[in-house]
């Protein structure tokens, strides 16, 4: 199966939406993706499987440039559990190491979204804090973090077996150097 990582554009907003809307529904809606675009337009990717969008991704990074955030991400539920979650993840940090004052790189994640923090971990993220009731009482955040000088090397997940879905190319983003 060959699933296709590559940045998102405006076209992509009613399946990106309809997608989000069945897994995170109160995270996210079209001003904000609107908002993301005007503002991160090259940090915005999705997935696509014969053409269909399957997920999708974003990031962002602050106004110094130096610290680069992970801010969503959502795989379709039969694509789930293939590697896409961890391709996404590989994506935004790739994307992100081509700031070159990038100093690190963090992700808001709910305490119980193991598989999210299952994926971050794999790629050295570690936690910084936890932000009680963030997301409502009882509801908690957590916050992780990577160092810059602990970023990927491209196409690093080739090597991992679960995650080279079909063995063939592992990115084919249209952005610099990538
Ligand atoms: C989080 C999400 C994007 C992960 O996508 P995915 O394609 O399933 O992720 P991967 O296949 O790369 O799996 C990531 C890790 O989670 C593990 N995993 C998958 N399903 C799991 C589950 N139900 N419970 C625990 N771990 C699980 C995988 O084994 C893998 O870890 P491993 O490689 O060390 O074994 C996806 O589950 C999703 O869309 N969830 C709903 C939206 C969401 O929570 N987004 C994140 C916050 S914005």
């Amino acid at each position: 199966m060959e699933v296709v990582i590559s940045q998102a554009s405006r076209e992509d907003f009613p399946a990106m939406i309809q997608l989000a809307d069945l897994t995170l529904p109160d995270r996210m809606n079209v001003h904000e993706l609107k908002k993301y675009f005007e503002l991160f337009p090259e940090l915005i990717f999705k997935g696509t499987h014969n053409g269909e969008l399957i997920g999708f991704c974003c990031a962002g990074i602050n106004m110094y440039q130096t610290t680069g955030w992970l801010m969503f991400s959502s795989v379709a539920e039969g694509f789930r559990g293939r590697g896409i979650g961890k391709r996404f993840i590989e994506t935004r940090l790739l994307a992100l190491k081509q700031f070159p004052h990038l100093r690190e790189v963090l992700v808001t994640v709910g305490e119980t979204n193991f598989s999210s923090i299952r994926a971050l971990e794999s790629f050295g993220f570690r936690l910084r804090y936890i932000d009680k009731d963030y997301y409502g009482p009882g509801k908690s955040r957590k916050i992780l973090e990577l160092p810059a000088s602990s970023l990927p090397l491209p196409n690093a997940l080739l090597s991992k077996s679960n995650t080279a879905i079909d063995g063939s190319d592992f990115h084919k983003i249209p952005v610099h150097n990538l």
